[in-house]
């Protein structure tokens, strides 16, 4: 059956949802986006996520559509009319319809879109005998800290990585770590979990804020710094974080190993506590939508 998904306030099938051509995203890419994975019909992470997308509307200057209330209802709803009990919800905002213009129209409405689709889970192979990636040259912009629909260098490199066999890439600007073509990267030398500053060079993902946490937790040194080149080519395990990945160990990189070539001990701790995460979520269900309204105005980290 047809999901059914958001558009402009209206409840549809996917198949009926269009998009006018003149719409700013489909012509200049000027939107921003966000994906939530949903566990058990929890959104995971919410508040986060959602302080994410408001900022990436702030750095793109898109009054928000709907604020926190509406944002929290709308995906409630998504996620309730799907079949699924794991869903991953992408939710997209454009600047809106208007005559072809670099410039913003003086008026135009944006247009926000939502859908949910479900999710199997990430492959137990991926999970239990980590992925391949290969080095690039991070040729992004440098706004990458904006979540935006403007992904055709992250989708380059992400090709790249394909067409080597590979699942993701690692990049690196001035020799130093940015982050994968979707993923934010993590570096363990000598017992200690490194990865790169917020900056506009990545994205701050929200599993750095949930990885930094569950370190504190576990009393996993971490180091958030910059990481060079030569730290990572001599890793003893490198892992990545998304949402839709979750946390998978890098197991070999440029065709050669990292470490033992296996998923390693540091993995396999801090994979346990991303799923004690993911279940302790469940169990407090979701926020209420003024909560989560109040929560933002008081100010979320990322
Ligand atoms: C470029 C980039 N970096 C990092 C991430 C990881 O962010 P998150 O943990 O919020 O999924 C993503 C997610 O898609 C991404 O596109």
């Amino acid at each position: 059956m047809e999901p059914i998904v958001y558009l402009n306030g209206n409840w549809l099938p996917l198949a009926e949802a269009h998009v006018p051509v003149l719409d700013r995203g489909f012509i200049f890419g000027d939107g921003i986006y966000e994906v939530v994975p949903v566990y058990r019909a929890v959104p995971f992470r919410w508040l986060q996520h959602l302080a994410r997308l408001e900022r990436s509307l702030a750095e793109v200057r898109i009054d928000d559509p709907l604020g926190p209330e509406a944002w929290t209802a709308m995906v409630y709803e998504l996620v309730d009319r799907q079949d699924a009990p794991d869903q991953f919800v992408y939710m997209q905002v454009t600047r809106g319809v208007a005559r072809r213009d670099h410039a913003f129209p003086a008026a135009a409405t944006p247009t926000v879109f939502a859908m949910s689709t479900p999710f199997p889970g990430v492959p137990t192979e991926q999970r239990e005998h980590g992925v391949a990636a290969i080095t690039l040259p991070d040729e992004r912009w440098l706004r990458c800290h904006i979540k935006s629909t403007s992904l055709l260098g992250n989708v380059l490199a992400r090709q790249q990585a394909v067409d080597a066999g590979a699942v993701e890439c690692v990049m690196f600007r001035d020799g130093r770590l940015t982050e994968g073509a979707a993923s934010n990267i993590w570096v363990v030398r000598d017992g200690i979990v490194m990865t790169p500053p917020r900056s506009h060079l990545i994205l701050a993902g929200i599993r750095i804020g949930l990885v930094e946490e569950l370190c504190l937790q576990a009393d996993v040194p971490l180091a958030v710094r910059p990481v060079e080149r030569i730290e990572v080519d001599s890793a003893d395990e490198l892992m990545l974080t998304s949402a839709t990945k979750e946390l998978i160990p890098i197991v070999s990189l440029d065709g050669r190993p990292v470490g033992s070539g296996s998923p390693g001990p540091m993995y396999r701790r801090l994979r346990a506590a991303y799923d004690a995460a993911v279940e302790a979520s469940v169990a407090r269900g979701r926020m209420a939508p003024a909560a989560v309204a109040s929560a933002i105005a008081d100010g979320v980290r990322a």
